[in-house]
């Protein structure tokens, strides 16, 4: 913890969708904030909410896939508004992925972002929270992480590979005293699940449920945060099903689930 009583939290992500809805809940709780997004007019226009509530908070633009310019911005934050005890490291991209449109290049860049993103950001603040031994690392990875399914294919591989790269990290960093969390959210009603053309209705939380989940992590620091909990029983199932019956149901699942083909 800082000088104040409340941990500084740093989101990367935070100009939309689940990270801006966090930023929000943990303003209200009057935690200090740095912000980091690639999306300018959206951080200006959650600076405006935040100057609204009188939160203390630093709003940098940085891309987590920048090294150089993103450890700019969180040097920026720490000046503004001190050592950053927790990272929320929110940013990430989703595409639809399917057979017929497979490219190398959408994997390259979810993998950027979403793996090596989170990774450029763990270690643009893992020194200092090493050096004063505490520190919380929320990762927010997907159920999509759980297995892989076909209609996500790059979103899929990325979540699984951060979900296992939080998990390796875990016990070398306990010692050190920083704590992980992988947070594994289902749906939630953002710019990037409502591009998928599902067939039916799909139950999405709002992303302010989700920043309420988040923000109890944040304060809790337990080791995983998955939500909603009809998500949580069905994926915990899915992730025990025998591998011929998941690959039979996701070859019904898909058409069925989808307006399109993979
Ligand atoms: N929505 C869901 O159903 C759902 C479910 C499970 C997990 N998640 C995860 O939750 C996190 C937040 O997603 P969301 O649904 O809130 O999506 P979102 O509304 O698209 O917000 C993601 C934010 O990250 C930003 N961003 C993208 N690339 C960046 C980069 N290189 N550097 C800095 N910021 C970057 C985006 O900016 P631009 O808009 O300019 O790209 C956007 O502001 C993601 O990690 C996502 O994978 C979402």
């Amino acid at each position: 913890m800082t000088a104040s009583t409340s941990p500084v939290v740093l989101i990367t992500g935070a100009a939309n969708g689940i990270g801006r809805a966090t930023a929000l809940e943990l303003a209200r709780k009057n935690v200090p904030l740095g912000l980091l997004d690639v999306d300018v007019p959206n951080l200006e226009s959650l600076g405006d909410e935040l100057r609204k509530l009188g939160a203390r908070f630093s709003i940098q633009i940085g891309d987590v896939c920048q090294r150089e310019s993103l450890r700019e911005a969180i040097a920026a934050v720490e000046t503004a508004v001190g050592p950053i005890d927790v990272l929320v490291a929110c940013a990430g991209f989703g595409r639809l992925t399917l057979v017929p449109d497979l490219a190398l290049d959408t994997l390259r860049k979810t993998f950027d972002v979403n793996l090596f993103g989170v990774a450029e950001s763990i270690e643009a603040v893992l020194p200092g929270m090493i050096a004063r031994g505490r520190g919380h690392l929320v990762g927010v990875a997907s159920l999509a992480g759980y297995r892989g399914f076909p209609w996500m294919i790059s979103y899929s591989a990325s979540k699984a590979a951060l979900i296992a790269y939080l998990e390796a990290l875990r016990p070398g960093l306990a010692r050190r005293g920083v704590t992980i969390t992988t947070v594994c959210p289902g749906f939630v009603r953002t710019a990037m699940s409502t591009g998928i053309p599902y067939k039916r209705k799909i139950d999405m939380l709002e992303p302010e449920v989700a920043a309420k989940h988040l923000a109890r992590a944040v304060l809790r620091r337990p080791r995983n945060c998955v939500f909603p909990f009809s998500m949580r029983i069905g994926l915990a199932v899915l992730k025990v099903t025998p591998d011929f019956l998941f690959d039979w149901m996701m070859r019904k699942a898909g058409p069925e689930a989808l307006s399109v083909d993979f």
